[in-house]
């Protein structure tokens, strides 16, 4: 493979990511495709020749740090003056596909603005934007994982014990606070080959733990070889025979999309993790309704009811939006009835953002800015007090932890529990890549402190 290696005249590429899980895979599979045309990645702008902002346009604060970014990225640029080598500034992700054209309007220093669905083109729309500004934001007809090219086998090897693998792609649902159907398009999942020859590359670059990603995971029917299509649980159960692969875990689900037989692959597979994220948004039946997300309270409640028969220590994760239109005080004591219901492990929250396009930005009864901030304090309080039960529970028990990499201090490694919280260990580093019994002695905030069970202690 020494073709491959460093090529003379190696030109570099920066990447900054913002966003969900999906935009970091995305941000390496760029990267995989620039390598065989000479880009090698860089941690410093500076000695960049190419600078990519991988976006998010989910709420309105995260889609204006882009501009602000631009503006800094420029500065930055004609500070350097025109003696410096060229350095191209282009824009991927779900603003670029969003706001494409209004991107090149804002900001003139952009070469180069593609959306997610182009990424597999990205060294000819490089090649382009060296003499033009470039905007490729169509949903083609290709396959773009198919044209993707897969990193070296260091490659992978560099990025740790964990990795993430696309699934599927896009949402048809609709709801309507959210732009990801108009960023993302419509729902697609890799044929389950495709998939499997992924995960084994990355068992072989010594990953122990993969993600399948999804923004509708759980909605997943990639075809196998015979074009029969096969379920998030089905596809589990094939992911589970790659050996090397020691956990699987996916994200993010909807409640909808929960059947049965990925209910039964908890139940099932030692190798699927017991953590769920599984939003829901709300607890109140009309705002659940006026969010098109066409299930209610109690239906998510059945659900959760279901998902803990079947794996009883399953821990739960979730997103909440607080002041969506309409919501009212009994709306939003609904939401925190449903987080004591549910006894999260851990969730996210944020406040209604009105995203242009969206059903939800024309509504009426918009609420007000401080009602939605009093809201959301109130529910992080309720939230925090459950994420801190829960990690409390789990202070005495034994849990196996992944050694995933050297801890903040010397002598000590960090690693992750089947509930994906943080666990620190005294340990010696040379166990890193291991899955090892841990004691949990103790907590921090948002954090496990452990200490590994030794063979004999077990055997008593
Ligand atoms: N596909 C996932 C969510 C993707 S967006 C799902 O269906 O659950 C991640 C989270 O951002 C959402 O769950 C929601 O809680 C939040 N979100 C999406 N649009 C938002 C908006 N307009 N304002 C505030 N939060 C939003
Ligand atoms: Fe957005 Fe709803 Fe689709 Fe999730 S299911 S990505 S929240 S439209
Ligand atoms: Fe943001 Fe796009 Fe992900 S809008 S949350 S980067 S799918």
């Amino acid at each position: 493979m020494s073709e491959n290696r460093t090529l003379p005249n190696a030109k570099k590429v920066f990447i900054k990511t913002y966003g969900c899980q999906m935009n970091v895979y995305d941000s390496d599979r760029m990267t995989d495709a620039l390598a065989p045309h000479g880009y090698e990645p860089t941690q410093e702008m500076g000695e960049a020749d190419l600078v990519l902002l991988n976006t998010c346009h989910i709420r309105e604060k995260a889609a204006e740090k882009v501009y602000s970014e631009l503006g800094r990225i420029r500065d930055f640029r004609d500070e350097r003056g025109p003696d410096a080598k060229k350095m191209l500034i282009g824009v991927a992700g779900c603003v670029a596909q969003a706001e494409g054209e209004e991107i090149m309007a804002r900001a003139p220093a952009v070469d180069l603005v593609f959306g997610p669905q182009s990424y597999h083109r990205l060294p000819e729309l490089v090649a382009r934007a060296g003499t033009e500004r470039v905007v490729d934001t169509e949903f083609p007809e290709e396959d773009k994982f198919a044209h993707l090219p897969a990193p070296r086998r260091e490659v992978t090897i560099s990025r740790g014990l964990t990795a993430f693998l696309t699934v599927q792609e896009g949402c048809d649902k609709f709801c309507s606070f959210c732009v990801v159907p108009y960023t993302r398009g419509t729902e697609v999942s890799r044929p389950v080959a495709q998939v499997l020859a992924e995960a084994r590359a990355l068992a072989e670059g010594g990953v122990k733990e993969v993600t399948l990603l999804g923004q509708n995971v759980n909605a997943y029917h990639g075809r196998d070889d015979a074009g029969r299509p096969v379920s998030l649980g089905a596809l589990c159960h094939r992911l589970a025979e790659i050996e090397g692969i020691e956990r699987i875990r996916y994200t993010t689900s909807h409640p909808r999309d929960m059947d049965d037989e990925l209910i039964a692959a908890h139940r099932d597979l030692d190798k699927l993790m017991p953590y769920l994220h599984l939003p829901v948004q709300s607890g109140s039946d009309a705002i659940l309704k006026a969010m098109n997300r066409k299930h209610t309270a109690a239906h998510y409640l059945e659900l959760i009811e279901k998902i803990r028969a079947a794996r009883p220590d399953m821990a739960l994760s979730g997103d909440f939006i607080v002041g969506f239109p309409g919501e009212t005080d009994a709306d939003f004591e609904a939401t925190l009835d449903m987080v004591k219901a549910v006894g999260y492990a851990s969730a996210f929250s944020f406040k209604y953002s009105t995203r242009p396009g969206t059903p939800g930005a024309t509504m009426d009864n918009q609420i007000e800015e401080h009602v939605k901030a009093e809201r959301l304090e109130a529910l992080q309080v309720e939230i925090t007090v459950h994420q801190q039960a829960f990690n409390a529970g789990c202070v005495g028990l034994v849990l196996p932890v992944l050694i995933e990499k050297p801890g903040r201090n010397p002598g000590q490694v960090a690693g992750r529990s089947p509930y994906l919280q943080p666990v620190h260990i005294a340990a010696d580093p040379g166990l890193i890549g291991q899955i090892l019994p841990v004691e949990i002695v103790g907590r921090a905030k948002n954090s496990l402190e452990g200490t590994i069970v030794t063979a004999e202690r077990r055997a008593v």
